[in-house]
């Protein structure tokens, strides 16, 4: 994949603090999944956070939320809240001593290399509490893995994403996690014919 023009796509789109496009009932349906997960004192690890739309939803009195993101445009649009915590780093260098009940990595490996997507992984499972879990959800293909490189209408420039087989990604997971299910979206979220909205909901880390 070309990253250089990732990088400029997520650049621009920080500049704007357009993070997310995606309709505001899927937004309400990612909050319906990832609630329940949330108890106590639960702690949040947002990797690829943008600017926290969707795990600000989640903050409960005494969560406490590690946002993460490469873009500062996107972090610099998080509100200032005592129990948020904003980190600008790229993925691939970012390290942490902390351990998290919950880790989401939510829109980010369609833009990930498959190796940088298994090294992500290798690095969630010994950053999740033993009883936590990580939820990854991104689109992936509806046969082979599919890589997308070209002139978008949807989006009006040129894109870049990578959208890995569903057994493929599912096995990544279940090499690390002995727990993966899997949450197809309905499908009224799936506005193309090869692609799909998945979650892999992953606990049980392997460590
Ligand atoms: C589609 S947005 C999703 C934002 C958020 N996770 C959500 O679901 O609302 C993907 C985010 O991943 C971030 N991102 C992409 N590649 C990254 C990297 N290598 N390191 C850190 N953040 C990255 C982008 O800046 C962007 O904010």
């Amino acid at each position: 994949m070309d990253k250089a023009v990732i990088d400029q796509f997520w650049r621009q789109r920080s500049a704007t603090g357009a993070g997310r496009w995606t309709e505001s009932p899927m937004l309400n349906f990612e909050r319906e999944l990832l609630a329940p997960m949330v108890g106590a004192n639960c702690r949040i690890l947002d990797l690829g956070s943008g600017s926290a739309e969707l795990s600000r939803k989640l903050l409960l009195d005494t969560t406490h939320l590690l946002a993460v993101d490469k873009y500062p445009g996107f972090l610099e649009d998080i509100p200032d809240d005592p129990r948020v915590i904003k980190q600008c780093a790229d993925l691939e260098s970012f390290a942490t001593a902390s351990t998290f009940d919950l880790i989401l990595l939510f829109g980010v490996v369609t833009h990930l290399e498959a190796d940088e997507e298994e090294s992500i992984y290798e690095k969630a499972r010994n950053w999740l509490a033993p009883a936590g879990t990580m939820v990854v959800k991104n689109q992936i293909s509806r046969g082979v893995e599919l890589l997308m490189d070209g002139f978008s209408d949807a989006l009006q420039c040129h894109y870049v994403a990578r959208y890995p087989a569903l057994d493929v990604q599912e096995g990544l997971l279940k090499s690390r996690f002995n727990t993966v299910r899997i949450v197809a979206y309905p499908d009224t979220f799936n506005r193309w014919p090869t692609t799909m909205h998945t979650a892999f909901v992953c606990s049980e880390p392997y460590y």
